[in-house]
């Protein structure tokens, strides 16, 4: 590890976080890429460092960006960070060290991103997760509620400003068929008087159609058309999701079902081509699976529950005005 460096905050704010975030970024050696037409785009994936968000990274570091992980453990990141240069050839790929599911560690991987980035061009929100259990948060919100959708809120929120310098800023977030059989549980969001997983799930992915659909009418609404925001659904994918915070029988469920799923590779094409492709660059405020956009769930179109949402979302995250880092930016 002789050529990297390390910059960390000395804040006192700092001390007694799950995860204090650590940049760490190769320095200067510059090696020939197989793609350039990316070059000097700057693109942040979140859960880069396992499965579709790995191999998203991946092509976009291909393509010649400069590339963002972000990640809550510092091994797998770093083993990716180092895989992704090798095979990409090129070396400006870096993680951030931040735990998603914690308010506070994800506001300051977001100010150590608007450190070193003040332009945006590629978000993509794609950390998930999969509980079997009711667990909470210290924000007080349920797991998967908090890092498969107040996470990609938040984040956008935290870097509105930087997106907005981009003239062509995307934002992709990763949401799943699943949805279709979600429900937002607004009386008892963390389904707390009778947990189940697989209607946490769904409700967490349903949310994240939500979010998009109404962030993009917002947008519109306010004139914005430089930045963009789509959903995904990458199909059933050979990842590890299932496993990692499963009972036993759900692993086991999770092993047989995966199998019938394609590569992370394959899973990734719909952000990629989000994210790289020319011709998706007028696209947004839609649901995409395959590279082609497609319906979602007649609940993820009403438009009563999505500005619902919003409303409990800006309030679980403290967000007073949401578009607060464009006013900041002078840009409304
Ligand atoms: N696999 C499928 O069949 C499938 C289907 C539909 C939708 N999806 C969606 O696809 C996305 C990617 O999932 P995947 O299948 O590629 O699974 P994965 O390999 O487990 O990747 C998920 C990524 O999110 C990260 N992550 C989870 N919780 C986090 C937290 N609190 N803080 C920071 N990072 C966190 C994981 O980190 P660790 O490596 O440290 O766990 C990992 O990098 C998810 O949004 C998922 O819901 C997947």
């Amino acid at each position: 590890m002789d050529s990297l460096y390390i910059k960390q905050s000395n804040s006192d704010q700092l001390k007694d976080r799950p995860i204090i975030p650590l940049r760490y970024k190769k320095s200067t050696l510059i090696s020939p890429k197989f793609f350039e037409f990316m070059e000097g785009k700057n693109c942040i994936v979140t859960g880069g460092n396992s499965g579709i968000g790995f191999e998203t990274a991946l092509a976009l570091a291909n393509f010649g960006a400069n590339v963002t992980i972000l990640s809550r453990n510092q091994e797998k990141a770093e083993a990716s960070v180092k895989s992704i240069k090798a095979k990409s050839q090129n070396n400006n790929v870096d993680y951030i060290l931040v735990d998603l599911s914690s308010q506070i560690s994800l506001k300051d991987a977001s100010n150590y991103i608007l450190k070193e980035y003040d332009k945006i061009d590629i978000l993509v929100n794609n950390a998930g997760a999969w509980f079997s259990k009711l667990e909470l948060t210290d924000d007080g919100v349920e797991r998967q509620l908090a890092v498969n959708h107040l996470a990609y809120f938040l984040l956008t929120h935290e870097l509105l400003g930087a997106l907005h310098n981009s003239d062509d800023a995307r934002i992709i977030c990763v949401g799943s068929d699943s949805h279709f059989h979600g429900k937002i549980h607004f009386e008892d969001l963390s389904l707390g008087k009778k947990y189940n997983g697989l209607k946490a799930y769904a409700q967490s992915k349903l949310a994240n159609a939500l979010f998009v659909y109404e962030l993009n009418r917002q947008l519109k609404s306010r004139g914005i058309h430089n930045i963009s925001i789509n959903c995904v659904q990458p199909g059933l994918v050979k990842t590890d999701i299932g496993l990692k915070h499963s009972i036993s029988l759900h692993g086991i469920i999770w092993r047989l079902r995966r199998m019938g799923g394609v590569s992370p590779a394959k899973g990734a094409e719909t952000s990629i081509y989000l994210a790289s492709a020319d011709e998706a660059k007028s696209q947004s405020g839609k649901y995409w699976d395959k590279c082609k956009p497609k319906p979602s769930s007649k609940r993820s179109y009403n438009t009563e529950d999505a500005i619902k949402l919003w409303n409990i979302s800006k309030d679980l995250c403290g967000i007073d005005d949401y578009f607060s880092p464009l006013i900041k930016e002078n840009h409304l």
